[in-house]
């Protein structure tokens, strides 16, 4: 096969760094000599990387973001991928309203307290590119994920218009929407399932090619996603769920037949 290199940002901001999607991103950032400055709650998982800084906090505390901003060299391009997120699962009338005030926080207003404070330093930047990481549950329902959902919706709509916005400036606002990963999200709603196993089970069978999509394959779209290379690409959505909402009613026909 032959090979395509793509250019990258010298350094990425990303969210959720510590886990799942957002780890897998900066360890293939770091593959490529990219500096990755990783935000989370936890601890970092990547610090023995040159390259790699940690700032341990919360997205949607402002302070957070005040100390990626002084992590980062102001003359280099930019880029920002939003992968932390907190998933809670529920139904109206029995969950606590914290379930919706968290998720609100967390996937709505921690990138956008991210985007207030990076924003005018990527202004400035040679290059800059934005990742907002919502879901396929922005746009489909899915069982007791109504806050979720909505949040990754908010998201999706918001980064929409924030690429209208400032698409002068040279910033590229993008949406990338997993679908089922084996990762941090999708691991506790299977713990929380009646029957993991056989939620597992129903959750690969539902998939069009019968196996859920690796957390690596879904990074290497974010990355294209950060380089110059999808510049063809504004406010749009990428999906990456590897033909689960394609189509429906894949499994109707004979075993491993769309028909
Ligand atoms: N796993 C899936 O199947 C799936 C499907 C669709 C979309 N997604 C999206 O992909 C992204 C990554 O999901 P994942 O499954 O890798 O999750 P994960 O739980 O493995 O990782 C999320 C990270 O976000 C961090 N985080 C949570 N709240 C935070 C806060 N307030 N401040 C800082 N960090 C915080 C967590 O500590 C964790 O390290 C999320 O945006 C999620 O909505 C995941």
């Amino acid at each position: 096969m032959s090979k395509w290199t793509i250019d990258l940002p010298d350094t990425v901001v990303v969210s959720g760094a510590a886990s799942g999607l957002g780890l897998e991103i900066s360890r293939q950032l770091l593959e490529c000599e990219v500096d990755v400055v990783g935000v989370d709650l936890g601890a970092p998982e990547l610090d023995s990387h040159d390259g790699y800084q940690h700032v341990q906090g919360s997205v949607n505390t402002p302070e957070t973001w005040e100390k990626v901003r002084t992590a980062l060299d102001l003359s280099r391009s930019l880029g920002y991928v939003g992968s932390a997120a907190v998933l809670k699962v529920g139904t109206l009338l029995d969950e606590d309203l914290s379930i919706w005030r968290d998720s609100w926080e967390v996937n709505v207003l921690g990138n956008v307290l991210a985007l207030r404070t990076l924003l005018p330093v990527m202004v400035e930047a040679p290059q800059a590119s934005v990742v907002a990481v919502s879901s396929i549950d922005a746009d489909f329902g899915e069982q007791q994920l109504a806050a979720y959902a909505s949040s990754k919706a908010a998201i999706s709509a918001a980064m929409r218009t924030l690429a209208l916005d400032y698409a002068r400036t040279g910033v590229q606002f993008n949406v990338l929407a997993p679908g089922p990963m084996r990762a941090g999200l999708f691991e506790r709603h299977l713990a929380s399932a009646d029957n993991p196993k056989k939620f597992l089970a129903t959750r690969e069978a539902r998939q069009p090619r019968g196996r859920i999509t690796g957390v690596d394959e879904v990074a290497r779209a974010a990355l294209f996603l950060l380089s110059p290379a999808s510049s063809a690409l504004l406010g749009t959505t990428v999906t990456a769920d590897g033909g689960l909402t394609t189509g429906f009613d894949f499994r109707t026909g004979a075993e491993g037949s769309s028909a």
